[in-house]
């Protein structure tokens, strides 16, 4: 660790982020300075299929995955031996993309020596939170928190008592909801990836149009959105069979108004429920308009979202849990292996 003159220790955290489709790097001074922030984006690949194929995304990272890391360690002005904790994805996310970071990394220690931290991929999430940015009025969030984390794999309700610890008040029982965005988008011929695509068709939809189902799961945290995507698929097939026009705007916008409806109710009723003094909202569906906008008209609770840049994946999130990681002992083993279908938190 390397000092000031005036004696203050400097930490700097380098992060690694492979899970899905984006090669990504950065380096993280003290926990809180982004000194460099490196995506490489597949989503152009991936649209030309509309949808993700896992080879194609593993083979992609491998010959982007040596530049990212490079530019990562040029932007900030740092050498590798600067460094003092490699934080990289080690779940959950496709096994064969998640093995190239983790390679990476256990390269990257093996010729220096620095220490390796295996972060799960929804924690970085969640540690976006944690990244003040350019934002004057920036504080951190305070415990009790709840999260919602919405990704294109996940949509979790999450207790957060303390720094790194968790506990899971609900999840998805099907679908996630980015994975929904990206379903129903499909069914509208709207481009890959769905989430962008439906946001930009309801700007100019009725969300009263169409009245779809919320799935609410009385009694429970839990999410479901699979009876959503069929209930527009039945509409979709219904507007055909009857000649009539298919508003793509409308239909987006009335879906989008579904999932946001129950998304932002639970978040509210587990923040009521568990005396939440904040609550954060992660993952890339955290960068949808109207979702923001839901939880940043409402005063009761303080809101944690990442800025735009920082919603979908990336790799200053996974540093960021690192270096609380690294600053709270852990450190992992040259041997650990990827986990795919890593759980952040047992339910409660
Ligand atoms: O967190 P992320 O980048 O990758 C995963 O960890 O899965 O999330 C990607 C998901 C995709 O399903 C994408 O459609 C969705 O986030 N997404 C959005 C928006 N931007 C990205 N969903 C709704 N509105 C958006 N603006
Ligand atoms: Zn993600």
């Amino acid at each position: 660790m390397e000092e000031t003159f005036e004696g203050e220790k400097i930490i700097r955290i380098l992060g690694i982020e492979t899970s899905c489709d984006e090669t990504a790097a950065s380096v993280l001074e003290n926990g809180n300075q982004v000194l460099s922030n490196i995506v490489a984006s597949q989503a152009d690949l991936h649209a030309r299929f509309g949808g993700i194929f896992p080879e194609v995304a593993s083979r992609e990272h491998i010959k982007t995955i040596y530049s990212v890391v490079e530019q990562a360690l040029n932007d900030a002005h740092v050498d590798i031996r600067e460094i003092d904790a490699i934080a990289v994805t080690r779940g959950p996310g496709l096994a064969g993309s998640l093995v190239v970071g983790m390679n990476m990394a256990k390269g990257l220690s093996l010729a220096s020596g620095i220490p390796i931290i295996g972060i799960n991929h929804l924690e970085g999430h969640l540690y976006s939170a944690w990244i003040p940015q350019e934002n004057p009025d920036y504080q951190e969030p305070q415990f009790p928190t709840v999260a919602l984390i919405v990704s294109g794999g996940h949509s979790s309700l999450i207790l957060m008592k303390d720094h790194l610890t968790y506990t899971q008040l609900g999840r998805t029982l099907d679908d996630a909801a980015g994975e929904a965005f990206d379903k129903v988008a499909r069914l509208l011929d709207l481009p890959y990836p769905g989430g962008p695509s439906i946001q930009k068709a309801a700007e100019t939809g009725n969300v009263h149009a169409f009245n779809f189902p919320r799935a609410w799961l009385e009694d429970s945290y839990n999410f479901s959105f699979s009876g959503l995507k069929t209930a527009v698929l039945r509409t979709i097939q219904e507007l055909h069979a009857d000649g009539r026009p298919v508003s793509v705007e409308n239909i987006a916008a009335s879906f989008q108004q579904a999932v946001v409806d129950v998304l932002f109710t639970k978040t509210v009723q587990a923040a009521r429920q568990f005396e939440a003094k904040d609550i954060i909202v992660a993952g890339g569906v955290s960068a949808n308009r109207a979702l923001r906008k839901a939880f940043f008209d409402q005063t009761e609770f303080r809101m944690h979202i990442p800025p735009l840049k920082l919603c979908t994946d990336n790799a200053v999130m996974i540093a960021t849990a690192g270096h609380y990681r690294f600053i709270n002992g852990f450190r992992d083993d040259l041997d650990m292996d990827v986990l795919p279908n890593w759980e952040l938190a047992e339910p409660a």
